[in-house]
């Protein structure tokens, strides 16, 4: 005989919902997501059978062998971080305030005087420090978005999900497959007052194409004219001319000429921590009593979304930053990197000369950092993929980096094949 309790609970089963909730599908109106247009392509890559696959699809840097590169600099950091045994105590919500100071000095310079009204965050690398500035955006100063033409295939997601309007301004000329600087001052002269743009100071993703420093000039000029707001995306300092100061003159020129800015790093690519996840985002202010305002409102906008940042990553890239041998070596490093990439360009345009290619294709040596934009089409790009296994953006973007002395002869013979 059951109890008085089992009876109230075997009754409890028979008319409770709970059974036909178990079996419900709760995301049947869910579809399947195309694939992120760069990261996918490393997904569809791994799942190639082809042994002569190429993957020049996202930009991380490959040695001679097609390896990831672990800097020298950094397997030093590593190790004196490792040596040191540290706790692993929260970081607190801005980071490591001794990395975010070194962090902001590189990109300024040591003794500028706008460090004293700039505040600088630690962030999940340049794409946390672009969400994050975007909902700081979005909350106070909730206006237009203003991307180059084309930009980075992840800016307008990042603008768009944080509530933000995105709009584009002219870039890139397709038919010098250069930058058409005419149009791209007259474009900027008739974005709305108050607006932000976006700019990218070197190494410019996905064109490889760059304003030179006249350039920079006149483009100060122009967004001060129009009182916008210039949010720098400093993803590949030192990886356009393998110069860090100098790949840095944009940011400076602007904050010299007086603007507030807003800039973010990324150590992804310069110091090769990729999955270490290591950033800054900072807010030069016209104060710093405003500087201080503006970092507490960014801390309520980080603690709900991922609380605290990690501190492995940051404690290398500090010991990297702070001590001079090893910056001298860092930096020695950024211009293996550099000019590695920039001997593959050379080595691919070769390649295509050898083989008979009556193409111009001196765009590929003139573009500069991580990528090329070849000027190859749609069509061609996916023949590339599915006759080749050659894996690049649908833009026609090449990670330089992906080229080697072993593989750079089979990509030649495969874009001279689908240009003939
Ligand atoms: C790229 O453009 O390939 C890199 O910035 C990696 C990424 O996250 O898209």
């Amino acid at each position: 005989m059951l109890s008085t309790s089992r009876k109230a609970a075997s009754l409890f089963l028979r008319t409770t919902p709970m059974t036909a909730a178990r079996n419900m599908s709760w995301w049947s109106h869910v579809e399947m997501a195309p694939l992120d247009p760069i990261v996918g392509l490393t997904e569809l890559f791994k799942e190639d059978s082809n042994p002569n696959k190429t993957n020049l699809g996202v930009g991380a840097y490959r040695d001679d062998n097609g390896k990831p590169w672990v800097l020298p600099s950094v397997k030093t950091a590593e190790k004196t971080v490792m040596d040191a045994n540290m706790d692993k105590e929260y970081l607190g919500i801005v980071g490591d305030q001794e990395f975010t100071k070194l962090s902001i000095k590189l990109a300024l310079g040591n003794d500028n005087p706008a460090l004293e009204r700039t505040s600088t965050v630690q962030a999940l690398s340049g794409t946390g420090a672009l969400r994050v500035s975007a909902n700081f955006l979005k909350k106070f100063n909730p206006k237009a978005v203003w991307l180059p033409m084309p930009s980075w295939g992840n800016h307008t997601p990042i603008f768009g999900h944080a509530g933000l309007e995105v709009k584009g301004y002219r870039y890139y000329d397709e038919k010098t497959i250069g930058l058409d600087v005419s149009g791209m001052l007259d474009a900027i002269s008739k974005i709305p007052e108050g607006d932000t743009i976006l700019l990218h100071p070197s190494a410019h993703n996905p064109t490889g194409v760059d304003p030179t420093m006249e350039d920079w000039q006149k483009i100060e000029e122009v967004v001060a004219s129009r009182k916008l707001f210039p949010l720098f995306d400093m993803a590949y300092q030192g990886f356009a001319s393998g110069d860090l100061e100098r790949d840095a003159f944009p940011v400076r020129h602007f904050v010299e000429k007086g603007h507030s800015i807003a800039l973010t790093q990324s150590y992804s690519k310069n110091m090769g921590l990729y999955g270490l996840r290591v950033g800054a985002l900072s807010f030069v202010c016209e104060s710093a009593e405003e500087a201080k305002r503006v970092e507490s409102q960014v801390k309520i906008i980080i603690r709900p979304m991922y609380s605290m940042p990690p501190s492995h990553g940051v404690r290398i890239a500090k010991t990297i930053l702070k001590d001079n041998a090893l910056r001298a070596e860092w930096e020695v490093d950024v211009k293996t990197m550099a000019n590695r990439i920039i001997g593959m360009r050379h080595a691919l345009v070769d390649g295509l000369k050898a083989l008979g290619s009556n193409h111009d294709w001196t765009h590929i040596t003139n573009q500069i950092g991580m990528f090329c934009f070849t000027g190859l089409n749609q069509d061609q790009v996916l023949k590339l993929r599915e006759d080749y296994s050659i894996y690049m953006t649908k833009d026609g973007r090449v990670s330089v980096a992906g080229l080697t002395p072993k593989n750079v002869e089979y990509v030649a013979q495969a874009i001279h094949s689908v240009t003939k």
